[in-house]
């Protein structure tokens, strides 16, 4: 007997998604699972009860018969106690419930001797989870969103044109927080012809933003910003002030100022103050994604898009609402895979029934509550083999007017003495060696510069391609081969036909490795061009 996967309508204000669309039903319904929806759940996002018939669910009217005919219940939005009380008792439900911040309603469900899934805790530095991870998928939305509602509220062009009317400078978008949201913003700001900066704490998103268009403006002082897990931590006083600067920096040259930043279980940081805004071009537009927590910019009003000193300041929290088909759509599918690994645990049984395995670390990190016992929070992950044990921490520093900054002599010193050495060397070579010798050995190490100057002033995105060429240039090797195939010259001894048989083979395979290596860089560069 097929367990039955139940869809009520939203019912907190504003919620335009659903928790399956028709085109992954067709794909539960192919896994072993039934699919009821209730009528006029994916009217919002553009799915119509037809729709989910024609995928093969059963339509139900009213969200009491859906939820008493639902063994596992699929929901977007986090229940209310009405929904809780419709629900079967021993029943399953799989969506955002937030435990820590929801502690009533985790006890409502305990109540219920629910099993509980909650998609918001699943353990996102597992790579097999992220196929599952709806908060990524979500923020991805509301990131493209963001941008495209920063570009309703402003009144010109993203990218520059020349035309016959005049000339028109590209819109300069600046993007605080470059975590999911904020890099999906980069890559749409770009795509649209903006010119994009962003800055976060955590400095190894440097390359990313890089690679998807935009460029990275560092805060002047050094101070490591990442509090493991992907995510960041509460920076110094002193780095919070060089911060402030740039930031009131950019708000005087840029248009729009899109922030995400945010810091897990904290309210937002508050990034963006009212001088800054005031400092802005009459006509900018800031969207705050934070304004949910409270928003990184001081003038943000949630849910609202108001005007402050001729700044539009946009604090929609629903963005992912307002892109619900497509929002929909990737939550489904994260529910989708995690209904597979449901499957693929054992956690539904061959009898139909539920029994989530606690031995799989996503499905551990994701039940907050088992048959009624409350499992959250779950233990902590295995550590992983320990890295080794760094040197004491270096005394963080400004960087600004940095004179008395003990290391950067010594630096200096040990730099005069290596060119020393080096120069020494070469003088050696020069004075001693053969003079063959020393025409290959400058080719050589002017080729040595070249190489090490042309690899370092490759963006590091780009160092697989540029890796994948160099091997297919290697195939220079080929002439080698070429040679011995060739006729004699006149007078000359005729090639060993062993040897020519060798060279055909040497150049078949380095054939291989040229035009291979060619067609796989093309391949790389082509997923860098839009
Ligand atoms: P995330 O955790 O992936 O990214 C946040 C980024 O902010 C991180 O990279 C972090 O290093 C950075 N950050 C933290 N403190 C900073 C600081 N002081 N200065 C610069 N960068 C800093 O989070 P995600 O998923 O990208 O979400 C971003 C924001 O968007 C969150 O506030 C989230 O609640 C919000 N959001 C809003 C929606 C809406 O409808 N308005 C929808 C979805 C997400």
């Amino acid at each position: 007997m097929a367990l039955t996967i139940g869809v009520p309508r939203e019912t907190l204000a504003g919620e335009k998604r659903v928790a399956t669309v028709p085109e992954v039903v067709e794909k539960l319904i192919k896994l072993g699972f039934r699919v009821a929806v209730e009528s006029g759940a994916g009217d919002a996002a553009n799915c119509s009860d037809d729709t989910y018939r024609a995928a093969g669910a059963e339509v139900i009217e009213g969200a009491a018969n859906l939820w008493a005919a639902s063994d596992i219940v699929f929901k977007v939005g986090v229940p209310t106690t009405e929904e809780v009380g419709l629900m079967r008792e021993g029943g399953a439900l799989i969506g955002f419930v937030w435990p820590a911040q929801n502690p009533e309603l985790m006890q409502q469900l305990a109540a219920k001797k629910a099993t509980v899934l909650a998609i918001d805790s699943l353990p996102r530095t597992l790579s097999r989870a992220q196929k599952m991870d709806a908060l990524t998928s979500q923020a991805g939305v509301a990131g493209y969103r963001a941008v495209i509602e920063a570009a309703n509220a402003f009144g010109r062009f993203f990218n520059g044109q020349i035309t016959a009317a005049g000339k028109v400078p590209p819109a300069k978008v600046f993007i605080a927080g470059a975590g999911v949201a904020g890099l999906a913003a980069i890559g749409t700001a770009a795509g649209l012809g903006a010119i994009v900066r962003a800055n976060d704490t955590r400095a190894e998103v440097a390359d990313q933003v890089v690679s998807l268009g935009g460029e990275f403006v560092k805060v002047d002082y050094e101070e490591e910003g990442s509090g493991g897990g992907g995510y960041a931590k509460v920076m110094s006083e002193g780095f919070q002030q060089a911060q402030r600067e740039m930031y009131a920096k950019q708000a005087r040259e840029v248009d729009i100022i899109i922030t995400t930043a945010l810091i897990p279980g904290k309210p937002a940081p508050r990034l963006i103050t009212a001088e800054m805004v005031q400092s802005m071009r009459p006509g900018s537009v800031i969207v705050d994604m934070a304004a949910e927590r409270g928003g990184n910019c001081e003038l943000t009003e949630p849910g609202k898009a108001v005007v402050k000193h001729g700044v539009t300041i946009v604090g929609y929290t629903d963005l992912t609402s307002r892109l619900s088909k497509q929002s929909s759509t990737l939550y489904a599918t994260n529910l989708f895979r995690l209904a597979e690994e449901l499957c693929k645990t054992q956690s539904v049984k061959e009898d139909g029934t539920l029994d989530v395995n606690m031995e799989d670390e996503a499905i551990r990190g994701l039940t907050v509550i088992k048959n009624g016992e409350v499992t959250w929070p779950p233990p902590a992950p295995k550590p992983a083999a320990a890295p080794p044990a760094k040197p004491a921490a270096p005394v963080v520093q400004a960087k600004k007017g940095g004179h008395g900054a003990a290391s950067e002599p010594m630096a200096g010193n040990k730099l005069a003495i290596m060119f020393g050495v080096a120069a020494a060397l070469f003088w050696f070579v020069g004075a001693n060696a053969p003079g063959a010798f020393l025409a290959h050995f400058t080719v050589f190490v002017l080729a040595c510069f070249v190489g090490y100057m042309v690899v370092w002033n490759v963006t590091p995105a780009l160092h697989t391609p540029l890796m994948s060429v160099t091997n297919a240039i290697s195939s220079i090797i080929a002439i080698g081969a070429l040679v011995q195939i060739a006729p004699p010259l006149a007078g000359g001894l005729p090639p060993d036909q062993w040897i020519r048989w060798l060279a055909v083979g040497g150049i078949a395979l380095t054939a291989v490795n040229m035009f291979g290596g060619f067609a796989v860089t093309q391949r790389m560069l082509d997923m860098f061009r839009k």
